[in-house]
């Protein structure tokens, strides 16, 4: 079995989605979550879904080899990002090259960087007036900020959509693509890059 370790620091409802997801596969499966906050929300996900869960200090995980050695521990061979907002230290980058995948809620390189992360991403969107947005998933290189996409879907923003309904929108991008996406890259198997859901640009 190829084995993933998921890190959130949130809700974890896309950590949910991805335990649900492989609990049938016979090829993957998820060994532990990883959290760096002790009262976040994924962790009652973990404690109900019987998936091993793991908390670790930020300074600890940037600072120590410690997140390093539990990966190693588990037998880790993906990292899983999802709502994940530590910068992962270069060692674990070097160790897991190439196979460590981010999502992001926005189209990057739009309304990406330091900061920008959960809703924070849709008020912005809706404050641009954007016409799109979607998601992007990546792997996570040396350079940080600078992974190589590997996959995009569109929704389109309505004129009267709030930052609650681009995030809605965009949630249920997210349900329904990462799952897959990880299992397409984990597999090696081809996969469309990118995926516009609903007309864009159409008025
Ligand atoms: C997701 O929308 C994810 O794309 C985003 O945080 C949310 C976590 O939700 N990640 C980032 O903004 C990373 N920069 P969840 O905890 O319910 O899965």
């Amino acid at each position: 079995m190829i084995r993933l370790a998921i890190l959130a620091s949130g809700s974890g409802s896309n950590a949910e989605n991805i335990v649900k997801y492989f609990s049938h596969s016979d090829a993957v499966e998820v060994a532990a979550i990883i959290s760096n906050k002790a009262d976040a929300y994924v962790l009652e996900r973990a404690k109900y879904l019987r998936v091993p869960s793991y908390v670790m200090s930020r300074a600890d995980m940037v600072g120590t080899d410690k997140l390093l050695n539990l990966l190693r521990e588990l037998k880790t061979d993906w990292v899983i990002l999802a709502g994940f907002l530590v910068l992962l230290p270069e060692s674990i980058v070097n160790e897991y090259d190439g196979k460590i995948l981010n999502i992001h809620p926005s189209l990057l390189p739009k309304f990406g960087g330091k900061g920008m992360y959960g809703d924070k991403v849709h008020e912005a969107v809706v404050a641009a007036h954007e016409k799109e947005s979607g998601i992007t998933i990546h792997t996570i290189d040396t350079n940080y900020d600078q992974g190589t996409t590997v996959f995009q879907a569109k929704i389109r923003v309505e004129p009267l959509d709030n930052a609650e309904k681009v995030a809605q929108k965009v949630h249920a991008l997210e349900y329904k693509f990462y799952p897959k996406v990880i299992e397409d890259m984990i597999l090696g198997r081809d996969f469309e890059r990118v995926v516009a859901v609903e007309p864009i640009g159409k008025d």
